[in-house]
């Protein structure tokens, strides 16, 4: 089993409002097809679900936000998610579009919902889900973000590897050289490359591969500009980017 986040940054121009890199997508998704292990993808809000996140102050705290801000996110997603799916279909590669309402109660995955998610990605098709505004209870909602989704799928199914598709090779040592630091084992790395968004940029990527990484499992942050690198990763265990070494109790 392999989990793949492609990261906002990567399927969407993140300068830009609403706009998709519809040829990024593309090349992902070839490449995603090169991949025979059953995966699951899960994608961020990026230009899209950020945008909006942004305009209607909404975070990753459980609060009373905008209920108009709460739709237009959503909405955003589901507008993102159809051009994700409508790529995989194309490139012949079956998705099962599963919303995180699916698997979340509240800011709480439901296990079983996820082991089915296991089930549904061994049969062939592939589940593909995204970070979205949810409902807490109590009239209040919250982001959840792509990269969270993530880590409570790797906690319940122990995948082989968990991928960080980026818009960058991958962690840097140092943002003005662009250093590129290629292993890490469960260190906690001094991050200097902040895009801050609405649900932590780079830092929650990184707490989340740090968090993952501690239960054993291995994850790759690679750029997804070049999707081969991603396939060499599963097929040939050639890691082109940074990869947070499976370490149990680090
Ligand atoms: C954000 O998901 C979802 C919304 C803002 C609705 P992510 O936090 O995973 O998105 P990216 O990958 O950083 O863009």
């Amino acid at each position: 089993m392999i989990l793949i986040k492609l990261g906002g940054s990567i399927i969407t121009n993140k300068e830009k409002p609403l706009s998709v890199r519809r040829k990024t997508i593309e090349n992902v998704c070839k490449a995603l097809k090169k991949i025979e292990e059953p995966k699951i993808i899960v994608h961020g809000g990026g230009s899209y679900g950020h945008y909006w996140s942004v305009k209607y102050d909404m975070h990753t705290k459980e609060k009373k936000y905008d209920l108009k801000g709460v739709s237009i996110v959503k909405n955003s997603m589901i507008e993102l998610n159809k051009i994700i799916l409508d790529s995989l279909l194309k490139n012949k590669i079956n998705p099962y579009c599963l919303p995180p309402t699916d698997f979340m109660f509240g800011n709480k995955p439901i296990p079983k919902k996820i082991k089915e998610m296991e089930k549904i990605a061994k049969s062939g098709l592939v589940p593909v889900t995204f970070g979205d505004a949810l409902w807490h209870g109590q009239n209040k909602t919250f982001i959840l973000s792509g990269d969270k989704i993530i880590t409570h799928i790797a906690k319940i199914l122990k995948p082989k590897l968990c991928i960080f598709a980026l818009n960058e090779d991958g962690l840097y040592s140092d943002l003005k050289t662009k250093k590129l630091i290629y292993e890490l084992k469960g260190e906690n790395p001094k991050i200097t490359q902040n895009t801050m968004d609405v649900t932590g940029g780079m830092t929650r990527k990184v707490n989340e591969a740090i968090e993952i990484s501690r239960i054993g499992i291995k994850v790759f942050f690679v750029n997804g500009n070049k999707p081969e690198r991603i396939v060499k990763a599963i097929k040939n265990k050639k890691y082109e980017g940074t990869l947070f070494k499976g370490k149990r109790n680090a």
